[in-house]
């Protein structure tokens, strides 16, 4: 069975967040929602949130989970926004705590700071069931891109997150801290055992040479035989000595710094400071 799925794309940061929705019941799943930053007015405003929000409301869906698939470096997450209109358990992999320790000292941000996943209602690890009505959603923990990567497996859909792109685009970068190409194509070689018509929905999506449309609904079986860094046996060696070159000469995303404060705290911002207005960093130097 194929779930009801619903992209959208976010044009200012070419993510593509999902409604799956479960045609018997209308029970839904939200993945990796996107909340709109200016980064030079330090302004947060909620329109593709609000494009998600209108589609639950107006298909009479019912949020169960908000999920993310990992801790996203280059977009603030919306879950809380979107919990606080639709409902819903916030998920998400429970090496959280690997990327909120290592980003909490980045970030100096104190003891204040919760570095257990408490932000989360759940928090998944390789092998998790649950159910979205009466679809069945289960865990594949697919380190490499960051070390809380999950894929979600609901139905005969899997939504890789930034574990594996178009086939003509390839695979995310392995470079951030906890990142590491070995074992993204490990991890990729866990969905390839997946059937061959598996659907698989990317998280980000930026053309290709010859492609003029954005797309992100692919298959296991084209992935296997077309992806350009992944398809047709390539070797792990010759995989990682291709990623580790590309990430080399890659800048850091436009909005990491504030991407990864937000969501590190499950979509929150730092806490207000003594004026009552919150605050966002830029450690000088540290990447
Ligand atoms: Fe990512």
């Amino acid at each position: 069975m194929v779930p009801n799925v619903k992209g959208f794309f976010d044009s200012a940061t070419n993510t593509i967040s999902y409604v799956v929705s479960d045609p018997k019941t209308n029970k839904c799943a939200v993945i990796d929602t996107v909340l709109d930053f200016d980064m030079a007015a330090g302004r947060i405003s909620y329109g593709s949130a609000d494009e998600i929000i209108d589609y639950v409301r107006s298909n009479d869906l019912e949020v169960e989970w908000v999920i993310e698939t990992h801790v996203h470096a280059d977009h603030l997450s919306a879950a809380p926004y979107i919990q606080e209109q639709l409902g819903g358990k916030l998920g998400i992999g429970k090496n959280i705590t690997v990327v909120q320790d290592v980003f909490g000292k980045v970030f100096n941000a104190g003891t204040a700071f919760e570095r257990d996943g408490s932000q989360f209602d759940a928090l998944f690890e390789d092998g998790d069931t649950f159910t979205i009505g009466t679809m069945q959603a289960s865990v594949i923990h697919t380190p490499g891109h960051t070390p809380a990567c999950l894929t979600y497996l609901i139905e005969d859909a899997a939504f890789t997150g930034d574990t594996i792109f178009m086939p003509d685009f390839g695979s995310a970068r392995c470079d951030f801290p906890g990142g590491s190409a070995e074992e993204l194509y490990n991890s990729v070689q866990r969905i390839f055992e997946l059937p061959d018509d598996t659907a698989i929905f990317v998280c980000h999506d930026y053309k290709a040479p010859g492609r003029d449309e954005f797309a992100w609904q692919t298959t296991v079986g084209e992935q296997k035989a077309k992806n350009i860094h992944m398809g047709g046996g390539v070797a792990s060696e010759d995989f990682v000595k291709m990623r580790e070159e590309r990430d080399s000469k890659l800048g850091m995303p436009k909005l990491i710094l504030p991407s990864i404060q937000v969501n590190m705290r499950g979509g929150h911002l730092p806490p207000a400071e003594d004026d009552g207005n919150h605050y966002l960093k830029l450690p000088v130097n540290r990447f």
